[in-house]
């Protein structure tokens, strides 16, 4: 069954080749684009879906979210518009909580975000644990995330649980609880902060990684966000994927980001909502780096599900031009997932498409706060 897509005023495809296509039409095979071009050039199909005049993007790929939680931390946002700082310390309330909580009540509300996600255009988001820190906790917790994509991260490494002593712990998460997540795992993450009392140092953070490494999972890192720590450094020599948050760089950090194939992925959400400085989009961006844009929706740092929202924000706060941040919040996020079949709207790429309710793709960031985005199901 093909499908013909018409009626599109601005089709972005992040190709280098096809770049923007205005008055385009799209060819979907089997889930798969086909053909992509002027509308007037288009092939027959089995039927046709026309958007109307409004532009087409390749869906959001928000790289960066942990889902699996139960409980609510809204005192602990308004306390922080009051003055207090973010030090990740109120994560543990969220892991009392999700501990407490049915597989069914977990499942319902994971279930509830994502659809809230791609309601607003994200059509591939990376699912982490690390609201479970138990062995059954966790496991439970990449089950579930499993149920809902591919994407899922063990993030055991994520703080040490008030009831553990830290070197017990770093052992356990390299150990057993390593063993019984690996398998519902595509990627190991680690909260490496040495400025937190609750997170990890960078030697901490390398056992970690190279134990999930050793277990066949990909590597990702939180890095450098409440200050310049290891982290950044650490993730390119191992040859993770991404590093996330990247709010505090030194030029050493730049350098080994330029030099290396880990792509920096900018949270801006995070920064919104923790009353932060931004990260340094442009000093990244101005040595050549990949930078990938993602919510880190979660109930401590940033309760957004919107990527266009944080998209918003790259332009406004981080001076990213409206076309690299909506590069960097597709295209960029496929990198950091290491996928070659989305981000981009290519024949052969997965057909994830989005639809803006706006003739062009610029109205994103123009628009900020209006629910201009949905997926298109073809
Ligand atoms: O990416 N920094 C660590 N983890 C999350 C926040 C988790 C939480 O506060 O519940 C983050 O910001
Ligand atoms: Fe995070």
């Amino acid at each position: 069954m093909t499908t013909l897509v018409t009626g599109i005023a601005e089709l972005v495809t992040n190709d280098p080749g096809l770049g923007v296509v205005t008055d385009a039409a799209l060819v979907v095979d089997d889930g798969r684009v086909a053909w992509v071009g002027p509308a007037r050039g288009a092939p027959d199909a089995d039927r046709r879906v026309d958007v109307g005049g409004r532009a087409v993007i390749p869906g959001f790929v928000d790289s960066h979210a942990h889902l699996v939680f139960a409980g609510d931390r809204a005192a602990e946002f308004e306390a922080r518009m009051a003055g207090v700082p973010y030090d990740g310390g109120g994560i543990a309330s969220t892991v009392a909580a999700t501990r407490a909580a049915s597989d069914d009540d977990l499942r319902t509300r994971l279930r509830a975000l994502v659809a809230e996600m791609r309601a607003q255009g994200t059509t591939t988001v990376e699912i982490k644990s690390g609201y479970g820190l138990t062995v059954d906790d966790e496991a439970r917790s990449l089950r579930l995330a499993r149920e809902v994509t591919p994407e899922t991260t063990f993030l055991g490494a994520h703080v040490v649980p008030p009831e553990r002593d830290r070197a017990d712990y770093l052992a356990l998460v390299t150990g057993p609880m390593l063993a019984a997540c690996a398998p519902h795992a595509r990627w190991v993450d680690v909260f490496c902060e040495p400025a937190s009392a609750h997170a990890f140092d960078g030697d901490e953070a390398r056992a970690v990684l190279e134990a999930g490494r050793a277990a066949g999972l990909g590597l990702r890192v939180h890095a450098n966000q409440l200050s310049a720590g290891p982290g950044v450094r650490l993730a390119v020599e191992l040859g993770a994927a991404s590093a996330d948050h990247c709010t505090h760089l030194t030029d050493a950090d730049v350098d080994a980001l330029a030099g290396g194939t880990t792509v920096a992925t900018l949270l801006p959400g995070v920064e919104f909502s923790t009353r932060s400085p931004y990260p340094d989009a442009r000093r990244l961006l101005a040595a050549g780096v990949t930078v990938a844009l993602a919510t880190d929706c979660n109930p401590g740092s940033c309760f957004t599900s919107s990527m266009a929202f944080c998209l918003a924000l790259a332009v406004r706060e981080m001076r990213m031009t409206p076309a690299e941040a909506l590069w960097s919040a597709t295209a960029g996020g496929a990198a950091a997932l290491r996928r070659t079949d989305i981000g981009h709207l290519a024949p052969g790429a997965r057909a994830d498409l989005a639809v803006i309710d706006a003739p062009s793709w610029r109205h994103l960031a123009y628009r900020p706060g209006v629910p201009l985005v949905r997926t298109l199901e073809v």
